[in-house]
Order: C-alpha cells, then structure tokens, then sequence
C-alpha cells in the first residue's frame, strides 16, 4: 500500500488520463500495475453497514434554469456509459449539490453519471454492497467542489469530488416508468453500441433532480476514492441508504447491446470494480431528521 506522502505526489504531478485499452474489469487486480493510486489507502467500493448515525439537513440541490428542456449527452467510454447534462440555459449547470455541513463543504457541480450493470445472467451489477447485499445496478453521480474550477483540477485534491450513489433493483417497470429516470436512453443503446460512440438528445431533466432530493434524505458516508483508474482517493462518497428501482429491460439491453470496443466483438458486462479493504473506515447514515 502506497504511503499518504506519496498519495500525494502522485495527485499532484501524475498525468490523470486512463484511457480505456489501459485497464479492463476482467483483471483489476492489476489497475495498480499502471495506475499507482489504484494501491492507495481509502479505496472504493466497500460493503457498507451503518457504523454510526448522524442527523442533519441534507445538502441542498440547486437546479439549472430550464431542467424540463434538457439535454443529454451520452458516452460509450468502453468501460460505462457516462451522462452529461445540460438544462435548457446551457451556461449553467444542469444540478449543483450545496452544503457546509461535514462531510461537504461548499458548492459542487454535477459532472457526469456513471452507469454500472451487471450481466444478462443475471450477476450484481452494483460495486458499493449494503450490509452485504449487491444489487442490480449502480448509478454514480459525480460532483466537483467548485473550489477548485474543474473536475480536472478537482480530482488531485483530497475531498475535490462528492459521489451522491443510488443502487438499482431490476424491476418489471418499463423504462419510463420506474423510479430511475433512464431519461430515454433504452432508445439510444444502439447509437451507443460501439466504444467512443457518443449521442446528444432532448430530455426533461427534472425526474433527476427528484431523484437525488429522495436519495439524499438517508445516506450512507464514507470517504474513499474513484472505483476506476487512476482511483485517486478524493472522492465523499454519499450512497442512498434505499435502493431504487430500475427497469430490468434497460439493464437487460445495456448488458446485450453495449460493447468494450469498437469493433463491437467484446461486450461491456459486469463494469464493478470488486470491494476494497475497508481498513478501519466508519460508514455514518446521514439522516434528514430526528425520529
Ligand atoms: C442563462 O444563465 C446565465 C448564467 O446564470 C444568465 O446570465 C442568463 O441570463 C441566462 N439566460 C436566460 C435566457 O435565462
């Protein structure tokens, strides 16, 4: 395991790029070959159990101007599908995440989505367990303090980055209809086929914001790090307490119609970095009031 003064070395001056023929999820026992932070301390996910409570507001969610007319902009990366959002004043951010109670301090933006499934056989598809339990699949929103100007920048700084997670239970709901807004991306999977294939649609935004106002009424808290390269270990990671539904058939069609690569032979199926070593860190639900 790599020392904290190195940690920091590595933030600092270590180029971030991890491009996707770098890394795969088929051996990432060797991430850290390539990538050194891969080995650092605080690493992420872990199996969650709530260590200890605490009470207080949740952060407050700020919407851009305009969610209802938003856009979408969505990315094979050949290891995710990442979300990019924009409301329909394009100058803002689509959702900004706003607390200075621990563990956030100050004003985050919204840089992506990241999508995590499993497999159509029907393996988790979730990286973060609770209390043992994996589930379906994970969507990971990403945040950056806006201290510091740029996901970018954002990423070599302890504590730059704020992950608000929801798990997702494969449900029988049609895609528009479960309580995970897919925002119409089961109709866009085959554009998205190939690895750096790359779609923008029109959506409405705001099942979104409603989303993240319910999932951060009861979190489970931990500090730890990004689940894929460069895993730099910066990362307030907020995961909703209560999993949410999905839509089994969009978990279904991003396991049978998503690839790693671009000439479409490998498909993108189980994308979960396995638990890392808690090593003595406490996971605290972050509840919106007292009972
Ligand atoms: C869009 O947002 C920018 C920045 O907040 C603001 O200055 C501008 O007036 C907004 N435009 C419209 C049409 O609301």
């Amino acid at each position: 395991m790599l020392p904290w003064w190195y940690v920091i070395i590595v933030l600092q001056f270590w180029p971030m790029d991890a491009p996707s023929y770098l890394w795969n999820y088929d051996e990432p026992e060797l991430w850290q070959e390539t990538f050194p932070l891969c080995d650092s301390p605080l690493q992420s996910p872990i199996a969650l159990t709530r260590d200890r409570i605490a009470y207080s507001r949740p952060p407050k969610l700020v919407p851009g101007d305009g969610l209802a007319e938003g856009e979408v902009t969505a990315i094979n990366t050949g290891r995710r599908i990442e979300l990019r959002l924009a409301p329909g004043n394009a100058s803002q951010p689509a959702i900004q995440l706003v607390s200075y109670k621990k563990p956030l301090f100050g004003v985050y933006t919204l840089e992506t989505i990241d999508l995590h499934w499993g497999d159509a056989g029907g393996t988790h598809g979730s990286e973060h367990a609770i209390n043992k339990e994996f589930f379906d699949g994970e969507a990971q929103f990403v945040f950056y303090n806006n201290f510091y100007e740029s996901m970018a920048k954002a990423r070599r700084h302890p504590g730059g980055i704020a992950i608000v997670s929801v798990l997702l239970s494969g449900s029988s709901a049609a895609a528009g209809e479960a309580a995970f807004p897919s925002l119409g991306l089961e109709q866009q999977l085959d554009a998205l086929a190939a690895r750096g294939s790359e779609v923008t649609f029109a959506a409405d935004l705001t099942p979104v914001h409603g989303l993240l106002s319910k999932a951060l009424t009861r979190v489970l808290a931990y500090y730890g790090s990004l689940t894929s390269p460069p895993c730099n270990p910066v990362a307030t990671w907020l995961v909703s307490a209560e999993p949410v539904d999905v839509s089994a058939h969009l978990l279904y069609d991003l396991a049978t119609k998503v690839y790693e690569d671009r000439q479409k032979q490998k498909r993108l199926v189980n994308n979960w970095r396995p638990l890392q070593d808690r090593s003595g860190r406490l996971v605290t639900q972050l509840e919106n009031t007292k009972p």
